[in-house]
């Protein structure tokens, strides 16, 4: 039994798809010895994976970035995530997709000749932020960002991203904000977006963020509701005086942060421009 994941629960693993608590992965797997993976998570409305062709493009993306090689191509993803969801039977769920460098003796270098890199996939129960959690909004603290350089890779190195998110629960708040050298950098699991003077705001996208595929959706729906976007570095101040902050996801979607460091941002209530961007996305949704 594995505490919180239903037995029957199918994953796929290296060509077989079983039951969770059947499929084993060796204690030599780069991943477990490492974190030297990649992953992706994409979340599905009513069977329907939202956004899945940027999924797989930066599950590429990453793939390249360690130099692991592509296990599949885009139609045998697409058929995996279409197996996985017909084997789950969930409408509305996450599917993660992990791939390792494979199982080789400990060593730091990659291995010579290269190994077949471990293939995992699983569909989680997942249910979207409720109406109140959305109108509510969220509490976030400021920490400074303590990662490594590469956080466009969606590595599953993550233990500085699990550190900034306990940081959050210890604080009794939802989200951390990462400063890196006093410029904004993005939440633990989330991209960070500030409205200032009816602007939506954000990160440029560089080596110290992950390019979330809700970054480039937000870009396209500022576009469509006529507000105005900007990627610039951003100041702790400027985001401390902000009228609005958000938070991006997969598994968050939008959602508006209305408290920073136990202050309320602009008035503490989701904002115009959240309710904007919301609706738009919901449309999105809507018309998957
Ligand atoms: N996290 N930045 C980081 C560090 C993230 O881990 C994530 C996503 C994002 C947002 O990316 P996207 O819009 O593609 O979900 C930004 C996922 C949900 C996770 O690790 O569970």
């Amino acid at each position: 039994m594995i505490p919180g994941v239903p037995g029957e629960s199918q994953v796929y693993l290296n060509g077989e798809f079983l039951r969770v608590d059947e499929a084993k992965v060796s204690v030599l797997d780069r991943g477990f010895i490492f974190g030297d993976g990649i992953y992706e998570v994409v979340p599905v409305y009513q069977g329907n994976a939202f956004r899945m062709a940027e999924h797989l493009d930066r599950l590429d993306r990453s793939l390249a970035a360690l130099r692991i090689a592509q296990p599949f191509d885009r139609s045998g993803w697409i058929d995996l995530i279409r197996q996985l969801l017909d084997r789950t039977r969930l409408d509305t769920c996450i599917v993660y997709l992990q791939v390792t460098r494979g199982v080789a003796k400990r060593d730091h270098p990659f291995p010579s000749p290269a190994v077949s890199p471990t293939v995992f996939g699983m569909v989680s129960a997942w249910t979207p932020p409720s109406a109140a959690q959305r109108a509510q909004g969220l509490g976030a603290i400021s920490i400074p960002d303590e990662r490594w350089l590469h956080c466009e890779i969606k590595s599953v190195s993550l233990l500085g991203n699990v550190l900034a998110k306990q940081q959050a629960v210890d604080a009794h708040v939802d989200e951390v904000l990462q400063f890196r050298d006093g410029f904004l950098t993005e939440g633990s699991s989330t991209n960070i977006w500030v409205v200032s003077g009816g602007k939506l705001l954000a990160p440029p996208k560089n080596n110290l963020i992950l390019e979330g595929i809700r970054y480039g959706l937000m870009g396209e729906l500022a576009a469509e509701a006529g507000i105005p976007f900007e990627a610039r570095r951003l100041a702790q101040d400027e985001v401390i005086r902000a009228d609005e902050l958000m938070l991006s996801s997969a598994t968050k979607e939008v959602l508006p942060i209305v408290a920073l460091d136990g202050r309320p941002v602009g008035s503490g209530k989701p904002g115009p421009v959240y309710e904007l961007l919301r609706a738009g996305y919901d449309a999105r949704i809507a018309a998957l």
